[in-house]
């Protein structure tokens, strides 16, 4: 539904090295996290896929935000109006990411996730595959031909239920038994510096919505927004 100048490679090219970016970035976070600076020289060790799991997930929260916020922030950085055209493919990475973490979850990490665990967790499990199931639908509802069957108004509604998604994924994180602890023992000790990266997750994911409310207010002062401004939100 954009009208985007970009090559469908170069809109792919970019989206790819924004994906593969951000999950090297998370996943130094984690290693950092954990006193590790030099990941190659690990004095302790640190299961990487265990590690490149949890990269997987922030990055696709960090990829769908980054998609999301794109329209709403060219409406303040105008200069940005022009890279609104590759938030479909950055939001498309965003969803592989889920996919790659839910299969890495389910069946390469048993020794970490047993059965039991996703007995216990299952209502944080049940988030999961909420969000994961609505961002496919709008994954499939994103793809031009299926785009342009639905119409502007029934598009925009279905493209608008990825911040429902972001809604799941919070209470996804949220009702993970072991994230209070873990967030609660950060906030009484700092210890280590860096919070979290659940924690940092769901403030981003509250920041997309609160984005989503400035713009929406900033919208209803204006009034009736013309079909060009539509198209870029
Ligand atoms: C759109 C779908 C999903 C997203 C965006 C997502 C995102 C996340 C995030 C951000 C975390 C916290 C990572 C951390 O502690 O650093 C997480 C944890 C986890 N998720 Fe998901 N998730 C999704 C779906 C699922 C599904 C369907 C499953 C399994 C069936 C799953 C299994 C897990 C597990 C086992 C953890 C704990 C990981 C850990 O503590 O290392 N997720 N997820």
């Amino acid at each position: 539904m954009d009208a985007c100048s970009s090559k469908s490679v170069r809109r792919w090219t970019v989206a790819f090295l924004w994906g593969i970016s951000i999950f090297l970035l998370i996943l130094y976070y984690h290693y950092v996290r954990r006193g590790e600076i030099n990941p190659f020289a690990s004095t302790i060790y640190l299961d990487p896929l265990y590690l490149a799991n949890k990269a997987f997930a922030s990055g696709s929260v960090v990829m769908i935000a980054i998609s999301l916020f794109l329209g709403p922030l060219a409406r303040f950085f105008p200069w940005l109006s022009s890279r609104v055209c590759y938030r479909k493919e950055i939001g498309l990475m965003g969803f592989f990411m889920a996919v790659v973490h839910t299969y890495i979850s389910l069946f390469l990490l048993e020794a970490w996730f047993p059965y039991d665990w996703y007995l216990t967790n299952r209502l944080a499990v049940m988030m999961g595959y909420l969000a994961l199931v609505l961002f496919l639908v709008i994954s499939i509802t994103s793809l031009d031909k299926i785009a342009f069957k639905l119409g502007y108004k029934r598009w925009k509604f279905i493209q608008r239920l990825a911040y429902l998604g972001l809604f799941f994924v919070v209470l996804h994180i949220i009702f993970q038994k072991k994230t209070y602890s873990s967030w609660l023992q950060w906030f009484q000790t700092f210890d280590p510096v860096l919070p979290p990266a659940s924690l940092v997750i769901s403030i981003i994911i509250l920041v997309v919505f609160v984005m989503r409310v400035a713009v929406f207010l900033l919208d209803s002062r204006k009034g009736p927004k013309s079909y060009s401004e539509k198209k870029s939100l």
